[in-house]
């Protein structure tokens, strides 16, 4: 059982392999076991320095300005509340489109046997277990997630699967404990929005790529047109009470919409990406604008 530590202490476990919890299945010994092809950095990350100075600057959290470190544990809170009804809350909530969006990403990543990808913020494993087949034997998929429930939510979901080439690391966008240009494609679903310092994410996304390699942000955006934004706003009005209904909390779903709110809109999310580096970054509008995937290169 691999419990390395490289985390920095601020979230307990962050930055440590996810042991298995399930002896006996036919993936045992596999799902953690391709993680030698990148490479774990043994410590806190020197490169992030900046960020521990700076966990008393402000960020957003939904509609109100809290620290840094407030916003960490507040987001950690959210999954850990909405962890059992996660999935089937976001087929209803997207009424199922969030499964078309995350392949249309997984696509736009141009995947090759042999790859290695980080599925950041990877929660239950979406983006990982439509990633897995594209890599074949020789390639890896690295779940990677702060919070320690989504995470094992998700990696035994993929044991149950039966998909094999994927290791789960907890860790923190902010600072990957993975070492420079390892991955071919970083794919992020709906997880940059939570982030607490949202450029301090997307510099590890770019410094864990090769030259070359291809990050996928898929996210909330902002809808284009008014009236299509008025019945977007109503139906998204409906979100806490279904939260209420069907996960018995409605401040998850709360903070959902008002954090789609405050996310940068689909030219201030391309302008951020260019700021940390990438290059021909592009933006594809899905349903109107209400989600899009911002695709860049290294
Ligand atoms: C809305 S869920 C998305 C999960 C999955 N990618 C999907 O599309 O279903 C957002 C995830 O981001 C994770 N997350 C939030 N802040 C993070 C951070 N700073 N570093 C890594 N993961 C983070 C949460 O724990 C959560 O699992």
């Amino acid at each position: 059982m691999d419990t390395t530590h490289v985390g920095d202490g601020l979230v307990p476990g962050v930055g440590r392999h996810l042991p298995r919890t399930a002896p006996g299945s036919s993936t045992e010994g596999k799902l953690a076991a391709r993680t030698s092809d990148v490479k774990v950095t043994g410590d806190r990350a020197p490169w992030r320095g900046r960020l521990y100075e700076t966990m008393d600057k402000t960020v957003d959290f939904g509609a109100e300005r809290v620290t840094a470190a407030e916003k960490t544990r507040r987001v950690g809170g959210v999954f850990d509340a909405v962890v059992d009804r996660y999935d089937a809350m976001n087929d209803i909530m997207s009424l199922g489109t969030h499964r078309l969006f995350k392949r249309m990403a997984v696509e736009m990543a141009r995947l090759r046997p042999g790859k290695q990808v980080l599925d950041l913020a990877g929660g239950t494993g979406d983006i990982s277990a439509l990633t897995a087949p594209f890599l074949g034997q020789q390639g890896q998929v690295v779940l990677a997630d702060i919070n320690g429930a989504m995470l094992a939510r998700g990696r035994d979901r993929l044991l149950d699967e039966g998909v094999a080439n994927v290791s789960p690391v907890q860790a923190r966008a902010e600072a990957l404990p993975f070492a420079d240009a390892c991955f071919d494609a970083v794919i992020v679903a709906f997880g940059v929005r939570n982030f607490t310092d949202k450029e301090a994410g997307l510099e590890e996304m770019y410094r864990v790529l090769r030259t070359g390699g291809m990050a996928v942000v898929l996210e909330f955006s902002q809808v284009q047109n008014p009236l299509l934004a008025k019945a977007y706003d109503a139906f998204r009005a409906t979100w806490p009470i279904i939260g209420t209904a069907v996960a018995g909390a409605a401040a998850p779903y709360r903070y959902l919409v008002e954090s789609i709110d405050r996310h940068p809109d689909q030219g201030a999310f391309r302008l951020m990406m260019v700021d940390a580096g990438f290059e021909e970054v592009e933006v594809s509008n899905l349903a109107g604008g209400a989600a899009a995937i911002h695709r860049g290169v290294k």
